[in-house]
């Protein structure tokens, strides 16, 4: 009896104290709430797949390295599925140890982008597909010889088949492949999505703080959407000139036009915590160093410790499911298969 009367006790002052100003706990108790719709971000969808051979050709594509000349560099080399879909270099490293121009973007939810590449001179995943396996400082392979490569793959040729219903390997099927591949790369489930959709436990006060912020100083002006950006060209640098040593003038390599000189994708902010360094230079090392820059340069604020931080917490809660899936197992060579070129051909010696 006096047990009973104790835990009644004890039972009614946790309640009042509930009651009184806790209102965090006792959210906890009815965690899932209306789904938040009228938001500027929406969460991202898991992805749907309509042709799964398409997909496993497409994977194994993006890990081969005989792609390129070298034989040594793939899709993933720069975009690396371990590391957030980058390489997390100031800017990348291809043929023959080229230093590239800029930084490698993530793959992870590119298909989401309004356009590929930093200046958008691709017009989707496809097309962007065959940039890198051409180009000197990358892959340093032509397509016909990439094309060439795989013919010669006994297990390739019969993959290509099987997917394609053709004999003949094109880039345009190596393409497409890649291309499907990349659409499986989407992150979903995040905190930030748990909690748009409705589960008012999956982020901190902090993380909650600096959401609001992001909205109220007009962060989402330019980021917003299910990727958090990729839907649009901006300037870097509206309210002050971004000062730094790359060559690169975005969107006017495409469009010719000086007003869109220094435009560049905004770039997605999901995973964001994972794809350092960040902007197209690759300059800035940490994510409080590109919130205060962003502030700065973009909006013309100059954010507190606490905000800075607050913000940083806020985008570190947009990191998603990342993608997961069996290695893939890449056919081998056949014995027609060309040698890969990783250096110069030695000087014949006399
Ligand atoms: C040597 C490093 C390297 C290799 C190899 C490489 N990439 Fe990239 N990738 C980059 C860089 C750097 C950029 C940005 C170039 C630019 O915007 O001018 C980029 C851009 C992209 C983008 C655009 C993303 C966006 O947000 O605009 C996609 C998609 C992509 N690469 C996929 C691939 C695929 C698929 C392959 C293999 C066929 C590949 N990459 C091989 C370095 C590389
Ligand atoms: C006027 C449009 C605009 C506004 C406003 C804006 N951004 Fe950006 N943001 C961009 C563009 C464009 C880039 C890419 C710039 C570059 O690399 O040259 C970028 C890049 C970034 C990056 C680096 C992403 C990466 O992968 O390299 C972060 C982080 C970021 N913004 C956060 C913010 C935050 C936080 C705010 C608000 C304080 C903000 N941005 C406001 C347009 C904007």
């Amino acid at each position: 009896m006096k047990h009973k009367i104790f835990t009644l006790v004890l039972t009614t002052l946790v309640a009042a104290l509930v009651g009184c100003g806790q209102k965090a706990d006792s959210a906890k108790t009815a965690a899932l709430g209306k789904p938040m719709t009228d938001e500027p971000i929406q969460p991202i969808n898991a992805a749907n797949v309509s042709n799964p051979a398409l997909v496993q050709l497409g994977m194994q594509l993006y890990f081969d390295p005989r792609l390129s000349k070298s034989g040594f560099i793939s899709c993933n080399s720069c975009h690396n599925l371990s590391m957030g879909g980058t390489d997390n270099l100031k800017t990348s490293i291809g043929h023959k140890w080229n230093q590239g121009p800029i930084n490698a973007p993530t793959v992870l939810n590119s298909s989401l982008n309004v356009a590929q590449f930093w200046d958008g001179r691709a017009a989707d995943l496809k097309e962007q597909a065959g940039g890198p396996i051409a180009n000197p400082g990358e892959m340093g392979f032509t397509h016909e010889l990439a094309v060439k490569t795989l013919a010669t793959i006994p297990g390739y040729v019969e993959e290509f088949k099987k997917v394609f219903g053709t004999d003949k390997i094109t880039i345009d099927e190596v393409t497409k492949a890649i291309a499907a591949f990349e659409e499986t790369l989407v992150t979903p489930n995040s905190r930030f999505d748990q909690w748009l959709k409705g589960d008012k436990n999956a982020l901190t006060a902090q993380e909650v703080q600096g959401y609001e912020l992001f909205k109220n100083s007009g962060c989402v002006a330019c980021h917003n959407g299910p990727a958090v950006g990729g839907n649009s060209f901006q300037k870097m640098g509206v309210v002050e000139p971004y000062k730094g040593d790359s060559k690169a003038e975005g969107r006017a390599a495409v469009t010719g036009k000086d007003a869109d000189r220094f435009n560049f994708k905004v770039p997605t902010l999901r995973n964001i915590e994972m794809t350092y360094p960040y902007f197209h230079d690759g300059e800035a090392k940490t994510l409080s160093q590109a919130v205060e820059i962003m502030g700065r340069i973009q909006l013309g604020r100059n954010f507190s410790k606490e905000e800075n931080a607050d913000i940083v917490a806020f985008l570190k809660s947009l990191t998603g499911d990342q993608p997961s899936f069996k290695l893939p197992q890449l056919p081998p060579s056949g014995p027609d298969t060309p040698s890969p070129q990783p250096f110069d051909a030695k000087p014949v010696k006399k």
